[in-house]
């Protein structure tokens, strides 16, 4: 692991190959690292995902993960994960990828597929919470395994060019650091933006196996669905499948 010099106090730390970002930041925080701390590598062995699922990592990705400290209490720390993704779009649009859109809650979509996924992650110290948050974006990757076929893409599949990875993780970096200061000072800043890039209102999901309609997505950043009995409900976490979109039922759904 080497640390790239940048214009930016807390350190910014390259690994050729690790097993996963995420992990090892976990590891540096518990010794204390400072909030803003980033570690980005070239590949991993043994990604994760949400719900314990592996997220594969081969070259041509970008897989980072930043740690962020709240300095004023840690209220809505689960909004972070759908902040990133629209910020992620943001950093996109800014570099020439402007029809990215967030399938609830965090995964980034280009073309109907899934272009970057998030997974945030709390260590408790104490009283202070030091968050994980951890993008996994595939920039030049150039074909997926059978399964992922119709479910996963990369900007360079996508756009037909390649892109530069380093300077997208500068961008991703910097606008995360702006965004987080926002958040400190007003937890749904976003979530008009978040809204607008959140293309699924009116489709048929399943959630949690039953059957409904997306209707909207609160403030607290829940998804709001409607039953076919008309009853209605907030879901916070949990497992939901947008019909028509990748192969349903599929590994990637959540
Ligand atoms: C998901 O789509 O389920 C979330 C994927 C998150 C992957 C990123 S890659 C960088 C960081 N390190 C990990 O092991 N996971 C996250």
């Amino acid at each position: 692991m080497d640390e790239r010099k940048r214009n930016r106090v807390p350190p910014v730390f390259f690994a050729e190959e690790t097993g996963s970002t995420n992990t090892d930041l976990r590891a540096m925080a518990l010794r204390g690292a400072e909030s803003g701390t980033v570690l980005f590598a070239r590949r991993q062995s043994a990604g994760r995902g949400r719900q314990g699922r592996c997220f594969l990592s081969p070259e041509g990705g970008l897989y980072l993960s930043y740690l962020y400290r709240p300095r004023v209490g840690a209220e809505k720390l689960w909004t972070l994960t759908g902040l990133t993704a629209t910020v992620l779009c943001g950093t996109l649009s800014a570099m020439g990828a402007a029809d990215c859109r967030i399938k609830w809650p965090n995964d980034v979509l280009l073309e109907e597929r899934k272009l970057a996924g998030i997974l945030t992650e709390t260590v408790w110290q104490g009283e202070e919470a030091a968050v994980i948050i951890g993008i996994g974006l595939n920039v030049n990757t150039r074909s997926f395994p059978a399964e992922l076929s119709g479910i996963a893409t990369s900007l360079s599949l996508s756009t037909g060019r390649d892109w530069p990875t380093e300077a997208l993780s500068e961008a991703l970096i910097a606008d995360l650091d702006a965004a987080l200061i926002r958040w400190e000072e007003d937890r749904g800043y976003f979530l008009p933006r978040y809204r607008a890039l959140w293309p699924h209102e009116g489709r048929r999901v399943l959630a949690q196996g039953r059957e409904a309609v997306a209707m909207g997505i609160g403030d607290d950043l829940s998804l709001l669905v409607a039953y076919p009995d008309g009853s209605r409900e907030a879901l916070r976490f949990g497992e939901v499948t947008v019909k028509g979109l990748y192969a349903e039922g599929s590994a990637l759904e959540g």
